[in-house]
């Protein structure tokens, strides 16, 4: 994430939202714009979950070798919002849910449809988020039945786990709850380069 991107989140300091406007953006970062200890932190996916981590570099990111013999890998070092649900990737069908213990999750690439088969997997889950775009900046929202917002759980070496804020969530490695902090989520608009369709190839 660029400073410029971090300058675009200062209005949330003390104000709790931007007002919505038309001005949709088509793919966006997502930061923790609280204060506490995840502020400004970016939103980063690995292995189908979610981490708060300080600077970039949290983020994988998959690109075929021979895509990258030929010079076509999307940037693929932020990890990038296309709706409130889904996951800007080449390969489609990187869905957004929540899993059973209340950690926000996503599906693996190109198995959207037969994760919905598995029992951990409920895609329905991907309702409660929301996006509300701002002018500079926007939020990124769940809500669901009994749920309201997000959790930062610690999991290692200063980085926290990403869960729906439920009183039944459970946290990595069986650390009680209340070391978890809710978290407001900004959102600021993604300028993909101008010769890639999507942030990455898949997550
Ligand atoms: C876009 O161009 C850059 C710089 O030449 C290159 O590294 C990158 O892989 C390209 N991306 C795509 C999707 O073609």
């Amino acid at each position: 994430m660029k400073p410029s991107s971090i300058l675009a989140l200062a209005p949330f300091l003390g104000v709790a939202c931007a007002q919505p406007t038309e001005n949709k953006p088509p793919r966006f970062d997502v930061v923790a714009v609280s204060e506490g200890p995840v502020q400004y932190y970016a939103l980063a996916q690995s292995s189908s979950f979610f981490y708060l981590g300080q600077g970039d570099g949290n983020t994988d990111s998959f690109c075929p070798p021979k895509i990258e013999k030929a010079g076509r890998c999307p940037p693929g070092k932020d990890t990038v919002l296309k709706d409130a649900h889904t996951l800007d990737t080449v390969v489609p069908g990187q869905i957004i849910y929540v899993d059973s213990n209340y950690a926000v999750r996503a599906t693996g690439p190109n198995s959207g449809a037969d994760d919905e088969d598995k029992d951990d997997i409920d895609v329905s889950t991907s309702d409660g988020f929301k996006h509300i775009p701002g002018d500079q900046s926007g939020q990124w929202d769940y809500q669901a039945d009994g749920v309201d917002g997000f959790l930062a759980c610690p999991y290692n070496n200063g980085i926290y786990q990403v869960y729906v804020n439920s009183a039944d969530a459970k946290p990595p490695r069986g650390q009680k709850l209340d070391t978890c902090v809710p978290f407001t989520a900004g959102t600021v608009e993604y300028k993909l380069p101008a010769n890639a369709t999507a942030a990455a190839w898949q997550y």
